[in-house]
This record gives structure tokens, C-alpha cells and sequence, in this order.
């Protein structure tokens, strides 16, 4: 389901038990892309739920250029991993989006082995190296995907 400031505080504890803390987003952050962002139409976050609760959540930014959605970010709960909610919120997130947008991109550090499985599944391709792109000093890549690639995955 697409998320409002309803969901504030479940996707930061969700955060919290996914992200080293230089990865999180602070709380205005979240807050803003699930408000005003949300509804200027350049921010989309979408919760996976199970018994009521959020076990997943996925935000994407809506460029500008008006056909770049980038996967700003994307949790799922560590007792819920492996069971396919990751996969199911990108390719949710390539139905969901306004028809103008045709690319998915995103980054994500050059070790994060499950994400990038995930993403090569989906059919994203390496498209850039980005050195020391992280606060702590860790490699990045920026991975970007046809979205009726993700659609057809
Ligand atoms: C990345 C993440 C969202 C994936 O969510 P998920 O629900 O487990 O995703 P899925 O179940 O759809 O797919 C995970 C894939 O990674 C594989 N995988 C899991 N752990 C792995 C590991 N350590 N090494 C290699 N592959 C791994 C799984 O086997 C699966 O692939 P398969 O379906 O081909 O078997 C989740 O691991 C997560 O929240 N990680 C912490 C936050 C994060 O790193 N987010 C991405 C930032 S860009």
C-alpha cells in the first residue's frame, strides 16, 4: 500500500533494525517524504504489511526530468528477508509509478551481496562506480533498470 504519516514511526523502527545508523534517514527526512513530498507528487513510499504491521518499506523519488524514479530506499524486516517482499515492492513500485517515468535507478554499496541480487534479478545493470560514496567511506554503484524490465521480472 502507498504510505502517508501514518507510517511514520513503523518505518523508522524499521529503518533502525536494517540500517547502520549512517544509512538511516533522519525522522524530517521520512517525514517530509511522506508528506509534503508525497503529496507534490515527487516522492512515493510504498509498506509491505503482514498481521497489520510493516515488514517492509520502499521510497522512491520522482525527478524532475519526469521520467527517473530513483529507489531512494528500501527495508525489509531482518525475520521476514528471503521471502521475496524485497522483489515484490520494486516491482510494485514499476506498476505503480505515473506512466512518463521509464527508468529506475538507484545506489547501493558495491557489498551489499543480498541487495544486489535482488536488483540484478530485476534486471538492473551496473551503469556507474561511485568510490568512497558513502559517509563512512564505502564504494557505491548506481544501478539503473528499464521499468518494463522490473515489470516483466
Ligand atoms: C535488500 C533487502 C531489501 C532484500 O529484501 P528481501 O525481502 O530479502 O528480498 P527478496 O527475498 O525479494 O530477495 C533477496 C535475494 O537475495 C538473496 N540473498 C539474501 N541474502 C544474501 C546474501 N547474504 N548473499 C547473497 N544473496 C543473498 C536471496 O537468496 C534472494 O535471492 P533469490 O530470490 O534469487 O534466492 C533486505 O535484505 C534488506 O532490507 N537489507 C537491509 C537494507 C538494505 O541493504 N537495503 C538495500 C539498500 S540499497
Amino acid at each position: 500500500m502507498v504510505a502517508g504519516p501514518a507510517q511514520l514511526q513503523p518505518i523508522i523502527e524499521l529503518e533502525a533494525r536494517s540500517f547502520i545508523p549512517s544509512d538511516r534517514f533522519a525522522r524530517a527526512t521520512w517525514r517530509h517524504l511522506l508528506g509534503p513530498a508525497r503529496m507534490r507528487g515527487s516522492s512515493l513510499t510504498l509498506v509491505a504489511l503482514s498481521g497489520g504491521h510493516v515488514v517492509g518499506a520502499l521510497n522512491a523519488l520522482l525527478r524532475r526530468d519526469g521520467h527517473t524514479a530513483r529507489l531512494y530506499s528500501l527495508a525489509v524486516d531482518p525475520q521476514e528477508r528471503g521471502r521475496g517482499i524485497g522483489g515484490l515492492l520494486v516491482r510494485h513500485l514499476a506498476k505503480r509509478l505515473p506512466p512518463a517515468f521509464t527508468v529506475l535507478s538507484l545506489e547501493v554499496r558495491h557489498d551489499n551481496a543480498a541487495a544486489r541480487v535482488l536488483y540484478e534479478r530485476l534486471g538492473f545493470t551496473v551503469f556507474e562506480h561511485l568510490p568512497a560514496y558513502y559517509p563512512d567511506g564505502g564504494d557505491g554503484v548506481r544501478l539503473r533498470a528499464s521499468r518494463a524490465a522490473v515489470r516483466r521480472g
